[in-house]
């Protein structure tokens, strides 16, 4: 099967999903967009207001700063893949439950297999807590670990781990904004040595 069908399976189990509450409260569940050629992933943490109405992930104001700063590398979204740990949204944008984490969590998983990414980028704490404690990692807190590189190997190979602070903090905070930009020239440095481009 090619990845583009088996990641129209996951994105028909998820459209079809049930599995925690959050079904009920949805307009539209947010899959992931991209190329599933990829080498990178990004990781965010759940749909907002605007990527529930759309079905896309990231198409709010911390969706502008994550173009943005996708640009400032030289990279556009369909170069990249872009992911959510959860699926559907939380009411109010309340944080993900731990439960909730450990349901979805499957499709993501199964996201990252297909994908075989060399790079995943968890944005903020829920994202990088989570991807840290998949690949065995210890996480402190996202302003320790922000734009470090941590090598893990998988079953696919070795990948490197950047995580980097959430884009939504940069919509009210310039400080983290520029720390993102900053941040986001590993990506660049890990690409151009990797020979990715
Ligand atoms: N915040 C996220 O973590 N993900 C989105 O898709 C949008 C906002
Ligand atoms: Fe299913 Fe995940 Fe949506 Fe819960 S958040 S209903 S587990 S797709």
């Amino acid at each position: 099967m090619s990845k583009k069908q088996e990641m129209k399976n996951v994105a028909d189990l998820v459209k079809n999903c049930k599995k925690c509450d959050l079904w009920k409260t949805r307009t539209k569940p947010v899959i992931g967009e991209g190329s599933e050629d990829a080498n990178i992933i990004f990781i965010g943490e759940a749909p907002g207001y605007n990527e529930d109405r759309q079905g896309l992930p990231f198409v709010g104001k911390a969706g502008g700063i994550l173009d943005q700063s996708l640009d400032s590398i030289g990279l556009q979204r369909q170069d990249v893949y872009i992911a959510n740990i959860l699926k559907c949204r939380p009411p109010k944008n309340r944080n993900p439950l731990k439960s909730e984490v450990d349901i979805c969590t499957g499709y993501l998983n199964k996201q990252i297999e297909l994908i075989q990414p060399e790079v995943i980028i968890p944005l903020g704490n829920f994202a990088t807590s989570y991807i840290f404690e998949k690949f065995g990692l210890k996480y402190d807190k996202i302003s320790n670990v922000h734009g470090r590189i941590f090598q893990v190997s998988t079953i696919f190979g070795n990948i490197k781990i950047i995580p980097m602070y959430h884009p939504a903090v940069a919509t009210y905070n310039p400080n983290t904004k520029d720390i993102l930009i900053e941040d986001f020239k590993s990506i660049q440095t890990t690409l151009e040595k990797r020979c990715l481009f």
